[in-house]
């Protein structure tokens, strides 16, 4: 086991709609969450209704404030989006305070900026820098690591993404005008842009039913890339989503239970071929955003407690056990769901 840093964990961009899930769920872990970001007045408001919270303002564009917020954290968890603006910056604070970093980001050039400034000083630091812990990128990363567990052969890879509806955070659509990179997929083993014109298809979602969807990939690929065989990587998200978020009419998320939950609910399956053989994995759950919280957490706690396999700049599905990861969030917050359905023993397991 891994000596790991001490500490509270610095929440940035904590008053934001992920934020406040993270905040929580690190409570609910019995960690200590600090309030960071760049609004001290929306920080203050917010640990009015957690009492005994330190709050600690910076801007990105503030390298003493930012230096200051994370001082003594034994991980920073940056939920602050667009990633673009400020992954680099928090990254690279956390880092030279010693503290393990993880982001939620869902933008592909985000994480590669991120990987391309981090690898020595993450290294030398002794620290992970994660980014994409979360429902996109990082939940098809730990359930694809699951599938290939033991093989070293090329391997087929679809990500199939169902959502009944999605209503976009102010965050989500910020980061949507953002992110105009074209995106990339894995095509004969390497990142390649996808097509123009993105494949529609089906999908059977079981529970979500047979949705028509397009593909698309968010960051995912790059995380796959790192350290799985993966020679063809196909992702593909429910067409009627991309729907609603193309649609300046869809309202936010609105909080229907007590955890301040959308009723949104989703279905991630992913299909490993390799040769002959098929192996699906899927999850499904409820509100894409409130389920980002406890991967981000499971992920902190991992580092914290020195279930993670490495340091410097690395994918969930390398760090971590991800069969035992999606265990442990199974059944609160992911119900999981693995089948073989190639030639060889025919099974249907929990994960
Ligand atoms: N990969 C995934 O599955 C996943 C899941 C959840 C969220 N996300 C991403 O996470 C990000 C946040 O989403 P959200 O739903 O929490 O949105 P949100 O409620 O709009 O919150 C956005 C937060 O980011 C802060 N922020 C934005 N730009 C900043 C900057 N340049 N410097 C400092 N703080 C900045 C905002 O502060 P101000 O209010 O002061 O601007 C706010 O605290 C988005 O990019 C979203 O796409 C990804």
């Amino acid at each position: 086991m891994s000596t790991s840093p001490s500490g509270p964990v610095v929440v940035y961009g904590a008053y934001g709609h992920t934020g406040r899930f993270v905040v929580d769920e690190l409570l609910r872990r019995g960690l200590t969450p600090v309030l960071s970001g760049r609004d001290a007045s929306r920080l203050a408001a917010m640990a009015e209704d957690r009492p005994g919270l330190e709050v600690r303002p910076a801007r990105v564009d503030d390298p003493g404030a930012l230096r200051a917020a994370v001082t003594g954290a034994a991980a920073v968890v940056n939920v602050a989006g667009p990633f673009l603006d400020t992954g680099v910056a928090v990254s690279g604070a956390a880092v030279a305070a010693g503290a393990h970093y993880l982001d939620v980001t869902a933008e592909q050039p985000a994480v590669e900026a991120v990987y391309a400034a981090r690898p020595d000083d993450a290294e030398q630091a002794g620290v992970a820098v994660i980014p994409a812990m979360a429902f996109y990128g990082g939940l098809a990363d730990l359930l694809a690591t699951a599938l290939l567990a033991g093989t070293s052969e090329p391997a087929s890879l679809s990500v199939a993404i169902g959502l009944d509806a999605w209503w976009p955070t102010a965050g989500t659509r910020l980061t949507g005008a953002r992110n105009t990179a074209p995106r990339r997929t894995i095509v004969d083993g390497t990142l390649a842009p996808v097509p123009h014109t993105a494949p529609r298809t089906s999908w059977d979602f079981g529970t979500l039913g047979d949705q028509p969807v397009a593909a698309l990939p968010f960051s995912e690929p790059l995380l796959l890339a790192r350290h799985l065989p993966v020679a063809r990587l196909d992702s593909y998200l429910s067409a009627s989503a991309l729907s609603d978020i193309r649609d300046p009419s869809t309202p936010p998320p609105p909080a229907t239970d007590e955890r301040g939950r959308s009723p949104q609910q989703f279905v991630v399956e992913v299909v490993a071929q390799v040769g002959d053989r098929e192996e699906r994995m899927s999850v499904g759950g409820r509100d894409i955003y409130a389920a980002t919280a406890p991967l981000a957490v499971e992920a902190v706690v991992r580092l914290l407690d020195g279930r993670a396999a490495g340091t410097g700049v690395v994918a969930p599905g390398e760090v971590f056990d991800a069969e035992d990861f999606l265990r442990a969030l199974s059944p609160d917050t992911l119900t999981v769901r693995r089948r073989i359905t190639g030639p060889g023993p025919r099974e249907t397991t929990p994960a």
